[in-house]
């Protein structure tokens, strides 16, 4: 195996998505000897932790993460951590910092190679590249930073924000995480396309009526009202997620599998994406609240959520393309909390063809991201005894082994950054047209808000608000996952 030398700078080292997360996953890279001997991570955040205590915590982490682990491998791993209080707007805490990654860097011979990750408050990443820039952080080696989600509150301040990055740091060392990108049924979108003649000379808007994608979660908002109550659904998971789903689903086959052709490939798409006309979105979204005549189970009673609040907490929307395989192929998207159920999953149903059989069912693919990784086609057949069609799932699917030896999403991005494949991340092409579309509709939703009381509501754990099933373009259509 690779070992590849290099200092880790995580902004957010304290934080929920570094334990729970990063320094698990780093652990499994280090058993891997992807980074070994040669490398370091230092954690920043405001708390005045010793270098001790930060050891101590990242140790925490990897046992609640892992049921069994050889103590002696935690303990030289945690020794390569280091802990740097920090305040983010502190000109001096920077050159401490660029201080403290040249001594590491010559104690591990890391080769002057840096990796910056930003796992804090979106608030602060623009400060942080700032200084980044001003106080020259990056190293004489490679210099690569991961930037957490979300990547802006629309257009203007993704852009913004993405010049406040670019000052010290190229497109292509820039790894936008979407965590989507890291599931293992969404990395088999293309080789189920792309490896199968059955399905490969199906694709296309001859044999395609729809496409449906469902994120469903039975969690409601949680801690989170705060950060929510600026977001909405629509941002939380279709300016990211259900986008990039969408854009693996639409693109052309790229010329080969490398991260430039897949880019390439997503951004021809894109230059076709269709921007909804408020006639659009008038028929074909919906967005809604969970609530309940049980008070307690409504959005509006969550912390930190105004009581008046109209940020959706599902969405429904249609997306088309001008071109490519599936030209004019509506795909229908939903994705809400507090739904009956955690379920993440692609229906692509092919058009009916006549048959001499009367009956038969419309052959879906189904592609199901979580709970289970999964896919399914509907057969047709004959029914044993009687006249008719019976219907059968062909299942691809992994074992229950596999499913538990699965690694998790962020430990194969974060081995992708590592061996600098940006396959897997958000490229800024796709970035800047996904929020030009969000934009078109946050703002037709804004007009929409002086005119409305309120936005419909959903009952809690159920499949979400009763107008969702009417954003069709034919009343042939109907969600095949109910
Ligand atoms: C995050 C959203 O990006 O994705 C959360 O901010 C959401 O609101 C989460 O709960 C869902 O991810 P997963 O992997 O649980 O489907």
């Amino acid at each position: 195996a690779k070992n590849i030398p290099a200092i880790m700078i995580i902004f957010g080292g304290s934080g929920d998505l570094a334990h729970r997360k990063l320094y698990p996953s780093l652990f499994n890279l280090y058993r891997q000897n992807l980074i070994h001997d040669n490398f370091a991570v230092i954690g920043t955040a405001r708390r005045p932790w010793s270098h001790e205590y930060f050891r101590e915590q990242v140790s925490d982490a990897i046992h609640e993460f892992f049921d069994e682990v050889d103590e002696n491998d935690v303990k030289n791993f945690c020794t390569h951590f280091y802990y740097q209080s920090h305040d983010v707007t502190s000109v001096e805490h920077y050159v401490t910092l660029k201080e403290l990654a040249q001594e590491l860097d010559d104690r591990y011979s890391a080769q002057g190679n840096r990796l910056f990750y930003m796992a804090m408050a979106p608030k602060f990443f623009g400060t942080i590249a700032t200084h980044i820039n001003d106080q020259k952080l990056v190293g004489s080696g490679f210099n690569r930073i991961v930037v957490e989600k979300p990547f802006g509150r629309d257009l203007a301040t993704a852009e913004e924000l993405n010049r406040q990055i670019t000052a010290s740091f190229d497109e292509e060392d820039i790894f936008r995480i979407d965590h989507y990108l890291g599931k293992e049924m969404v990395q088999n979108i293309m080789p189920l396309r792309f490896s199968n003649p059955l399905i490969k000379s199906i694709w296309n808007s001859d044999h395609i009526k729809n496409i449906q994608i469902t994120l469903a979660e039975r969690l409601g908002v949680e801690a989170r009202g705060g950060y929510y109550e600026t977001s909405g659904a629509l941002r939380d998971m279709v300016q990211n997620h259900i986008f990039q789903i969408i854009t693996l689903l639409a693109m052309d086959e790229p010329k080969d599998i490398s991260s430039s052709s897949v880019h390439q490939a997503k951004k021809e798409l894109l230059d076709s994406l269709v921007i909804p006309s408020e006639e659009d979105l008038k028929k074909h979204f919906v967005r809604a609240q969970y609530a309940g005549s049980d008070t307690t189970f409504a959005y509006r009673n969550e912390p930190n959520v105004a009581e008046d609040s109209k940020t959706e907490t599902f969405v429904a929307g249609e997306v088309k393309f001008q071109k490519g395989p599936l030209k004019d192929v509506p795909i229908y998207f939903r994705t809400g909390k507090e739904f009956r159920e955690k379920m993440s999953r692609i229906d692509i149903v092919l058009k009916h063809s006549s048959n001499p059989y009367g009956f038969a069912h419309s052959n879906n693919i189904t592609i199901e991201i979580d709970p289970k990784s999964r896919i399914y086609i509907t057969l047709n057949g004959k029914k044993i005894s009687e006249p008719g069609i019976r219907r059968e799932d062909l299942v691809y699917g992994l074992t229950d082994q596999e499913l538990a030896q699965l690694p998790d999403g962020y430990e194969k991005l974060l081995r992708d950054v590592i061996l600098n494949d940006s396959t897997n991340f958000t490229h800024w092409s796709e970035l800047k047209r996904f929020w030009e579309y969000i934009d078109t509709i946050e703002d037709y939703w804004t007009k929409e808000n002086a005119e409305i009381e309120e936005l419909p509501q959903y009952a809690p754990y159920r499949m979400g608000p009763k107008e969702a099933n009417h954003i069709f373009e034919s009343p042939t259509e109907r969600w095949i996952y109910e």
